[in-house]
């Protein structure tokens, strides 16, 4: 027997949770399916910024108390090259906007809590398999649930199941624009206090670094490594002596402690069009990727998001299709805004080791050093910072 839902959302990361929040407050009904559990979800750990915008919407739909009282908001970041530190003071540059530290599994707990409190269906361990019918009036979406293939049958589908989800690939005429970096990301989450109150992004001859952070007592850091290395390698000695040595500068040094959590992430730029096909639309990672240097692949997802619902919301109140046919075109002029910012600062900040490196590096301290010395520059860096309200 088939289960029947206005909207079914796949994945219930960032992009399937707001979309579904958003939904409700419209008095529109979803349904999400899950492949893991919701202990899993809620403790997998991922980015950590949040634009203003996006605390906005958190906040004035409801989701946002414990992040008002736990979320940490930075005014300011650092560059850190050539063995000097400089504080880049983002609130003047931006009038009103900021940026906010809070954990991607936080704004998730805080959604699938406020979801299921509003009698809200999240069916985790519940895997898609497929997405069929998706040109006629009621797609389907087949499951399986505890080892049984299920259906559900909805008026329109999201597919917000990240970029190893069965969605995209139901899209046809499709068209990859990729660009595959020579090196990754190892992250740790530490059990100590930062070590300066706000994000460092160190540009140095060993690799890029940053120094980033989820509470007054975890710290988050980054480190440049080769794609190839493997977690094993990396002893914890090794990650904070390296930290150090890209880190640290005359006057300041990294505090260290235990490592609880420690990860290898590829760097990637991805977009893949059309964002939709028929009555499925692809929203978040599974549409897009973004290197993390620039951390707005969460705030992309619920940009998304944010267009889906409100072109939904029109089509069940006066049955236009037009925004949902616009969808994609709505979103894309941010998705590239967003491409473009995070290639470029992470091109800024990395070590290249290819043919053109060293004229590479000379481009980038010519960059960094103009942007300290030209307001113009800055405020147009901070303000893809700290995210544009309209993207053209
Ligand atoms: N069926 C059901 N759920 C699925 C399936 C499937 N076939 N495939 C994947 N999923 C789930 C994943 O388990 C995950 O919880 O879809 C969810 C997708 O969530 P995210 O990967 O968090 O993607 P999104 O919501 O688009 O948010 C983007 O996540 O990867 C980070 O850096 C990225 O911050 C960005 C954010
Ligand atoms: C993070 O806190 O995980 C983070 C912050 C800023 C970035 C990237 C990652 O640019």
């Amino acid at each position: 027997m088939s289960e029947r839902t206005q909207v079914a959302i796949i994945g219930a990361g960032p992009a399937g949770l707001v979309l579904s929040h958003l939904l409700h407050l419209q008095g529109i009904e979803s349904v999400i399916l899950e492949s893991r559990s919701r202990d899993y979800v809620e403790k997998r750990i991922r980015a950590g910024m949040l634009e203003q915008r996006v605390v906005d919407l958190l906040i004035s739909t409801g989701v946002g108390e414990r992040l008002k009282r736990e979320a940490m908001v930075h005014t300011g970041l650092n560059f850190q090259f050539e063995g000097e530190r400089h504080r880049i003071p983002l609130e003047e540059l931006t009038p009103g906007r900021n940026v906010t530290i809070y954990g991607q599994q936080e704004v998730v707990k805080d959604l699938i809590a406020a979801r299921l409190a509003a009698g809200g269906v999240i069916r985790f361990e519940a895997a898609g398999q497929s997405v069929q019918g998706l040109d006629g009036l009621r797609p389907v979406v087949r499951y399986t649930e505890s080892g049984e293939l299920k259906e559900l049958v909805a008026d329109h589908i999201a597919g917000c199941d990240g970029f190893h989800g069965v969605c995209r690939g139901a899209v046809a005429n499709s068209k990859v624009y990729e660009k595959v970096y020579p090196f990754a990301w190892l992250g740790i989450l530490a059990q100590v206090a930062p070590s300066c109150e706000e994000l460092i992004y160190a540009r140095h001859e060993r690799g890029f670094a940053l120094h980033t952070m989820r509470t007054p007592k975890l710290t988050r850091l980054y480190l440049q490594c080769p794609v190839e290395d493997r977690v094993e390698q990396w002893s914890d000695d090794r990650i904070w002596s390296e930290l150090s040595a890209r880190l640290n500068i005359p006057g300041w040094s990294l505090k260290d402690g235990p490592i609880v959590d420690k990860g290898i992430t590829e760097m990637r730029s991805f977009v893949h069009t059309p964002m939709q096909q028929g009555r499925l639309y692809l929203a978040g990672d599974s549409a897009h990727i973004v290197p993390p240097t620039g951390a707005k692949g969460m705030n992309l997802a619920i940009a998304d998001s944010m267009v889906l619902a409100q072109a939904l919301a029109e089509y069940y109140k006066s049955g236009s299709s037009e925004p949902l046919l616009r969808y994609a075109a709505d979103c894309l002029p941010r998705v590239w805004r967003a491409q473009h910012f995070s290639w470029w600062w992470t091109t800024l900040f990395h070590r290249f080791e290819d043919a053109d490196a060293q004229f590479q590096e000379q481009l980038q301290v010519s960059q960094l050093r103009y942007m300290l010395a030209s307001r113009p520059a800055l405020t147009s860096m901070a303000e893809n910072y700290v995210g544009l309200d309209r993207v053209v």
